[in-house]
């Protein structure tokens, strides 16, 4: 067997490098590839740091030259608007250069393994690597191959994590509600697919939320979900009983693409049983907020009067996606820089 076929075989094992190793020997964050198996201080510390940027957006401040000098590389075999743009953005809200490699006219589209390609981004010193995959476990496996002074932020590997999302959404929340502990957050939809839903399960569940609640029909839970922090009482499949009282309303897309078998008998039909409505938003606390992390199909899983309604908080979701970023690219670095400090003496 040659090696190209061993590394596109490792790609589908979901925990290439154990999520552990995101963080250095000081248990500062390297890479990042889940919130799994992270401290609630440091995602504390994490959103902190991005609140800074939220209030603070003035760009004379020292903080905004962090990455000065850092040059970060987009590599992206998935399609993506708002992930893409707001990485983007944050990076140069840093001063780093930015890099967005065109994977359609890369060579890994003629044939080259990734490991030869990650080689040869490398060899143009690159700093930190920005990874959207198909497969999950891929974000994972380029930080355990890659040179050691490049960290690697996972933007969204198959359906495994989407952790800067996840710390965008647990952002969003705080800023609307005091403390997680007294929370019911509803997550709707499309949960078997869904990389963001289990981050965010992973998140919620280490700040300590008071109830974490599923909706969505049996055909679309993962089997297993009790194990990433899911009380079995929690998952519904009726929405209008687990709509009641809930403070946060999080829509997921309906991940057609992903989809390997007719699990649904249509989006008419789904819209009708899971649909976010007027009416059925009403079931839920009158200060509910209403989430989705986009793209969001609207008349399928959420309707347009609700993503635009004043319970809806999408567009700062959004917002804090660039602030959310800004933090975790500092971190890494600063981590960097502090071992290359510690090397050096
Ligand atoms: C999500 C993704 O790509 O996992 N979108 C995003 O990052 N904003 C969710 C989705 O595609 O439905």
């Amino acid at each position: 067997m040659d090696r190209d076929h061993l590394i596109n075989q490792r790609l589908n094992v979901p925990d290439e490098l154990p999520s552990t190793m995101q963080l250095n020997a000081q248990r500062q964050l390297k890479h990042f590839l889940t919130v799994e198996t992270l401290s609630p201080l440091l995602l504390e510390e994490i959103l902190d740091r991005a609140e800074s940027f939220v209030t603070q957006p003035n760009r004379i401040q020292k903080q905004y030259s962090l990455l000065q000098g850092k040059t970060v590389m987009n590599l992206f075999f998935e399609n993506s608007t708002r992930t893409r743009t707001t990485f983007e953005l944050a990076a140069k809200r840093l001063s780093a250069d930015v890099f967005n490699l065109d994977i359609r006219t890369s060579a890994t589209s003629k044939g080259e393994s990734l490991l030869d390609t990650i080689r040869n981004l490398e060899a143009m010193n690159i700093d930190i690597f920005v990874v959207r995959h198909q497969h999950s476990g891929t974000a994972n496996f380029i930080a355990r191959y890659c040179a050691p002074h490049i960290s690697v932020l996972n933007a969204g590997d198959g359906h495994h994590a989407h952790p800067t999302q996840a710390m965008l959404d647990m952002l969003t929340i705080r800023q609307h509600k005091p403390s997680f502990q007294p929370l019911k957050v509803a997550i709707v939809g499309d949960i078997l697919h869904s990389r963001v839903a289990r981050s965010q399960i992973h998140a919620l569940s280490i700040l300590a939320t008071g109830e974490i609640r599923v909706i969505a029909p049996k055909t679309l839970i993962p089997i297993g979900i009790e194990d990433l922090g899911v009380r079995p009482e929690n998952i519904y499949s009726d929405i209008d009983q687990g709509l009641k009282d809930v403070d946060v309303i999080i829509m997921l897309r309906l991940q057609k693409e992903r989809m390997q078998a007719a699990l649904l008998p249509s989006e008419q039909e789904f819209y009708k049983f899971y649909g976010l409505t007027e009416e059925r938003l009403k079931l839920a606390k009158p200060d509910a907020i209403v989430m989705h992390p986009g793209p969001a199909n609207r008349g399928v899983e959420i309707d347009s009067r609700v993503a635009d309604g004043k319970q809806s908080v999408i567009l700062n979701q959004v917002t804090n996606g660039v602030a959310i970023r800004m933090a975790i690219m500092s971190m890494v670095m600063q981590t960097q820089q502090q071992e290359q400090t510690r090397i050096a003496i």
